[in-house]
């Protein structure tokens, strides 16, 4: 059985099966509708977060191919708290066909695909938010005619948006870089992965402290909050080290003619994007936003449909 965890337990050919099928389900959609190919199945959505974006992708999702979702929030499981991770996913496999679960600890997403017996799916968790990084693909495939050797420049922090948007990225055959501030770089691990995916796809990667030496030559400008969900307590020792790393329009002068400004939201405007850098016309927020909608049809296609990746 397959899980949706983290994209570094993906291949690339499979994360490129898995766009493609985005890609098909979003054109048929258009078309007039999708085949009910989730007829009969449930999809349970644990959230330990807040969320837009994730839980009405993946509930409407499931309704456009014919299955249906109940959305649990932190107050009705309280998922190590109440009871056990493995007991919620023991309990949980008995009832659902799948869980899609928001979380703090990314371990907690690792012990439900341990103890229960359903495809796991990762909605977003400290450092990983691979149903973003799907969507963010399929926007940038949609922009380009054709990526291949594109540079992409995630200014900010190194989070958990970041990790799987940089992975994602090389595989695409983007050249990827980031510009963090010393100490909120991902990890030498993390970079080495994606070097790999990037070296493999004919594309560089490259970690930068200077925003504007890293936003040069850029076809595509990617940023997100400088405080995730959880680390509120840190707030005002991160707004004093953010502010050179605001995408704003003088910061996008540096990148390329034709570049794209992208965020994942939500955006906490005034901070690490300014309102003329995300309402511009070339700012890619909300097709991004859109786009969730069809990639997580995907994930779900494939996870609980058994569609093929090809
Ligand atoms: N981008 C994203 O995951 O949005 P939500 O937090 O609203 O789900
Ligand atoms: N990095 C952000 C992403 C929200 C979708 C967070 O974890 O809060």
């Amino acid at each position: 059985m397959s899980h949706f965890i983290s994209l570094d337990d993906w291949s690339d050919k499979n994360l490129r099966g898995l766009l493609r099928l985005a890609q098909r389900l979003k054109a048929d959609y258009m078309a007039g509708g999708n085949d009910p190919i989730l007829a009969g199945k449930i999809l349970a959505l644990v959230f330990e977060k807040p969320s837009l974006r994730t839980r009405v992708s993946y509930e409407i999702g499931m309704m456009h191919l014919g299955g249906k979702s109940l959305s649990l929030s932190p107050a009705e499981i309280g998922l190590g708290k109440r009871e056990t991770v493995a007991d919620v996913a023991r309990v949980l496999s008995g009832y659902v066909d799948g869980v899609m679960a928001r979380v703090f600890d990314h371990n907690s997403l690792l012990e439900l695909a341990e103890h229960g017996s359903i495809p796991i799916i990762n909605g977003l968790s400290d450092t990983h938010h691979p149903s973003q990084a799907i969507a963010d693909a399929l926007t940038i495939l949609e922009a380009f005619d054709n990526p291949t050797g594109r540079t992409l420049t995630y200014v900010g922090d190194g989070n958990n948006v970041a990790r799987s948007l940089l992975i994602l990225s090389a595989v695409l055959g983007l050249n990827v870089r980031i510009a963090a501030p010393e100490g909120y770089h991902l990890s030498e691990e993390e970079m080495d992965l994606i070097s790999e995916r990037a070296e493999r796809n004919g594309a560089t990667f490259a970690p930068y402290v200077d925003p504007i030496e890293a936003v040069t030559g850029s076809d595509i400008v990617y940023t997100d909050v400088w405080t995730s969900m959880g680390q509120e307590a840190e707030t005002a020792k991160r707004l004093q080290v953010f502010p050179p790393y605001q995408l704003n329009l003088d910061l996008m002068q540096h990148a390329n003619a034709d570049a794209v400004i992208m965020h994942c939201l939500p955006a906490h405007r005034g901070e690490e994007i300014t309102d003329a850098a995300a309402d511009a016309p070339n700012s890619l927020l909300f097709p991004q936003a859109h786009n969730r909608l069809h990639a997580q049809k995907a994930v779900l296609a494939h996870l609980l449909g058994g569609a093929v990746l090809e």
